[in-house]
């Protein structure tokens, strides 16, 4: 799969891009039934928020046969790889649970600022991607983007390490407001399947989800092998130090993970 060049267009002026239903019913079923198992498992890559409730689950490609087929999926590495133009390695793998009731806030932050900070990342040539595995809706907490914030570069930010279980680089309300009067906030919502990509240094965050609907959402960071973190200082499990370029598995890879998962069920 291949974008246009009305996406790319899309992509480049106002730094995201959002694919509607790109993985089918079938495919999200399964990834939905294997996060609720990783979430009701304790490891250390697990992490909570401060209520108990599941927040992230980090590096799940790694020890979850259905999350690591999704990681080399074609129809999301294929069109990354266009953007940038060369392979990629998998930087960092998250699902993040934002539970019913007691999914908290994600601060207003760019991810880039923490990868050059914590990680070092030489430039913003990798790529977030969303994946929703539940409904996204206005009410349960959706991801919300700033359009064109990320042309001014990385901005100052401040070390986090109170407001909740991760730590992160958060932007000030003066840096918010500025952004947000130039271009707006957008929160792309929809079905289960959607798929929505965004520049590293695009503001985001998100707000609690006090509703009895979870959002689940895979964030999977996709970096440019050429790109390669130089000064790793977090756990391997949140910024991958194995830089080996990703081979893309055949497109219907997870229907068969899936049927193939129901038949030994039976
Ligand atoms: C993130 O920015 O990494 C996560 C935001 C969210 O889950 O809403
Ligand atoms: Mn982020």
């Amino acid at each position: 799969m291949n974008l246009t060049e009305q996406q790319l267009e899309q992509f480049r002026t106002e730094g995201y891009l959002f694919l509607p239903e790109l993985f089918t019913p079938e495919e999200v079923a399964i990834l939905s039934v294997e996060a609720n198992g990783i979430y009701a498992e304790q490891r250390p890559e697990i992490w909570r928020e401060k209520s108990g409730a599941p927040r992230t689950a980090f590096a799940a490609h790694t020890y979850n046969e259905a999350f690591r087929l999704l990681g080399a999926h074609p129809r999301m590495i294929n069109p990354v790889e266009q953007i940038f133009g060369e392979k990629l390695y998998m930087h960092q793998y998250k699902i993040n649970a934002k539970s019913a009731f007691t999914g908290e806030v994600w601060q207003w932050h760019q991810d880039f600022g923490t990868w050059a900070r914590d990680d070092g990342m030489p430039e913003p040539r990798a790529m977030n991607i969303a994946v929703f595995l539940d409904e996204v809706m206005p009410i349960n907490g959706p991801l919300m983007l700033v359009p064109r914030s990320f042309t001014g570069g990385t901005l100052d930010a401040r070390h986090d390490l109170e407001t909740t279980s991760y730590p992160l680089w958060t932007l000030d309300e003066t840096t918010v407001t500025r952004l947000v009067q130039e271009g707006g906030i957008v929160s792309p919502v929809g079905k289960p399947g959607g798929l929505l990509m965004f520049h590293g240094n695009l503001v985001h965050g998100s707000a609690g989800n006090i509703t009895p609907y979870p959002r689940k959402i895979v964030y999977l960071t996709l970096n440019a092998v050429s790109n390669y973190i130089r000064h790793p200082t977090r756990a391997e499990f949140i910024a991958h130090t194995d830089f080996t370029p990703i081979e893309t598995v055949a497109d219907d890879a997870l229907v068969r993970y899936a049927r193939s998962f129901r038949q030994a069920a039976e």
